[in-house]
């Protein structure tokens, strides 16, 4: 085993750079007992609404809250159905459950691993229909409105929104992003003609602050991004027991407060976060330049030329991932996979009906990806040595390949 290990996320490291300014915030918490609320969660939205190019920012207790909080405020119903993609984490439908909605599927494209628009498309001419007396769309299996689609920003790159969000205003359906692992990612729209940050797109964007974001708090956070008014006053609401004015309830909410320690190590991390993503990006630039070369055998992340992703995570797909992964681990190197079974496979939702089968972008993807080491202090030489080792695999698997067909060969020339 080679001694100096490459962690899969190096999540000290960045902490102690900022040791001091991060201890800053706690001692002045301590200082003015101001945990909750207060002018440095105020600061932070303002500033990561600003980061978003949006006009409203709303801080919550999770990337989960974020979610839940969006769909509710953006009009989704008990009984609706939301549509969005298997390939994700299970907070984008447990939220899509806990609003009261049935989350429902539609496969990703197989380069990009996000939603294919076609398929929404094919979903909602195909599988759904207009009610002639409402005009709302029903979905004709389950037998209830679709009202909301939840396109996710997947390792980092934003989905092709134009055409998402030309289906959703021709089908009448909120789109609520999931931008939990893109902070900083853009998106060309053609539309406008110019480039969207992630979290902009859509009537309501959801952000996790989960440690290993790319802005990531110490502890759980999250953030509710919106250009509508009207959500952002409701996911204020939603997330303080549905009070505007303290023990003044309008409605039950939650408890799903953002609280100012995390607000302002945040702020802090905001500071860096643009460098953090360039390097990112240079790291996947030097992947992509080392394990090119094997383009045939392992399969390198696709960015088309409307995304510039910020790389939350590098995934790669190799025929014989486990091995991979395994040789990697022998060696020091920390990997992941993200996600090894597909939301519509796992036991928690085997009463939609969905088989084996029916996804086979996402089931195919889950078969072979890989995510490798991608963090912002990834060095050179920690790369340099990650590519050889995955260079030298995948060359020993070709070539074992070469020799039990010339094997074959050699032995059907002996008549064997
Ligand atoms: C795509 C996606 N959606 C939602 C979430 C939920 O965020 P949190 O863990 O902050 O609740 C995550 C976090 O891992 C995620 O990756």
């Amino acid at each position: 085993m080679e001694t100096n290990r490459i962690p899969f996320l190096d999540l000290v490291t960045p902490h102690q750079e900022l040791k001091d300014e991060l201890a800053a915030v706690f001692a002045y918490a301590l200082d003015t007992a101001g945990f909750i609320g207060g002018p440095i969660v105020e600061d932070f939205e303002r500033s990561f609404a600003k980061f978003c190019d949006t006009q409203h920012c709303v801080g919550v207790g999770s990337g989960t809250d974020a979610l839940r909080f969006a769909l509710i405020a953006a009009g989704v119903k008990p009984g609706d159905v939301v549509v969005t993609v298997p390939n994700t984490f299970i907070a984008t439908t447990e939220a899509i459950t806990q609003a009261g909605a049935t989350p429902d599927f539609v496969d990703v494209d197989e380069s990009t691993y996000s939603m294919d628009p076609a398929r929404l498309c094919k979903y909602l001419q195909g599988d759904c229909c207009v009610d002639g007396t409402t005009g709302r769309l029903f979905n004709r299996r389950l037998g209830r409105p679709v009202t909301a689609v939840v396109p996710v920003h997947l390792y980092g790159q934003a989905a092709d929104m134009d055409p998402i969000l030309d289906l959703a205003e021709r089908f009448g359906l909120r789109v609520i992003e999931d931008a939990c692992q893109a902070h900083g990612a853009e998106y060309f729209s053609k539309r406008q003609n110019r480039w969207l940050k992630a979290g902009s797109m859509g009537r309501a964007a959801a952000f996790s602050f989960y440690p290993g974001k790319n802005l990531g708090a110490c502890g759980e956070a999250g953030a509710v991004t919106t250009n509508d008014g009207d959500i952002a006053r409701k996911i204020r609401m939603l997330r303080d027991h549905g009070q505007a004015r303290k023990y003044y309830h309008d409605m039950e909410g939650y408890n799903g407060r953002l609280d100012s320690i995390q607000a302002g190590i945040l702020h802090v991390k905001l500071r860096h976060l643009a460098a953090w993503n360039e390097r990112r990006r240079e790291c996947a630039s030097r992947y992509q330049g080392f394990l090119g070369v094997a383009e045939g055998e392992i399969k390198l992340p696709v960015e088309p030329s409307w995304s510039k992703a910020v790389f939350h995570l590098y995934v790669v797909q190799v025929k014989n991932r486990e091995k991979l992964q395994k040789r990697l681990g022998e060696v020091g190197i920390g990997t992941g996979i993200h996600y090894p079974i597909p939301l519509h496979l796992q036991k928690a939702y085997k009463d939609l009906g969905y088989r084996e089968g029916d996804f086979p972008g996402a089931e195919k993807a889950a078969s072979q990806i890989l995510s490798l080491p991608m963090f912002p202090g990834l060095t050179y030489a920690q790369q340099d040595r990650i590519a050889q080792h995955v260079l030298d695999f995948v060359d020993e698997e070709a070539n074992s390949g070469i020799s039990a067909v010339s094997r074959i060969v050699s032995l059907t020339s002996q008549g064997g």
